[in-house]
């Protein structure tokens, strides 16, 4: 049997404790672990962007993150970002200029937006375009991604800051995690 390592993972604004393997990745920590499957896994090579996440605030590719790393950590996914009654400003725009066609990329491109938005909430076409260079979609929508975000930004609405978790949320995340799930 494997060495395991006790981590403390603060995702969404849940703590979790785990004890995992040194090896194990971060994206497969909260796929298989904490069950946030939003976060995809889209390659093996590091190079597409749909498994990326906001560590203590910046996009990170979680498959090339080690779960250990992340110990102490802040980590926002794609659950944690807006709610179905409440979307973050980037899933509104995503949303309303149709930035997706079959949605594998998509948590990626918008995790990778918000961070953006975060850091510079006025980019130029060509800064989002270079934000998401480590971002692939296979379906090659990246004309309405890139409209999408520009839009965000010009109304303002990209700047608005990352959202502490609903209520509902939380709740659910605490209810999973109670289920044995999460440890
Ligand atoms: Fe992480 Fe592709 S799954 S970059
Ligand atoms: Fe299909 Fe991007 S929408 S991979």
């Amino acid at each position: 049997m494997s060495q395991r390592v006790p981590v403390r993972i603060r995702v969404n604004g849940v703590t979790h404790e785990l004890d995992v393997e040194p090896r194990l990745l971060l994206v497969h920590a909260l796929r298989d672990k904490l069950g946030l499957t939003g976060t995809h896994v889209g390659c093996d090579t590091s190079n597409c962007g749909a498994c990326t996440v906001h560590l203590d605030g910046r996009a990170v590719k979680s498959c090339t993150v080690l779960a250990v790393q992340a110990d102490g950590a802040e980590v926002t996914t794609i659950e944690g970002l807006g709610t179905p009654d409440s979307l973050h400003p980037v899933q509104e725009a995503f949303w309303e200029h149709h930035g997706l066609q079959c949605g594998y990329c998509t948590p990626g491109m918008i995790m990778a937006a918000a961070d953006l938005l975060q850091r510079n909430p006025n980019p130029t076409e060509e800064d989002v375009r270079r934000a998401l260079e480590g971002n692939l979609c296979r379906c090659t929508g990246y004309h309405n991604i890139v409209k999408a975000i520009m839009s965000a930004a010009e109304s303002g609405r990209g700047s608005i800051s990352e959202p502490s978790p609903s209520q509902e949320g939380r709740e659910a995340a605490e209810a999973f995690a109670q289920e044995g799930l999460g440890a």
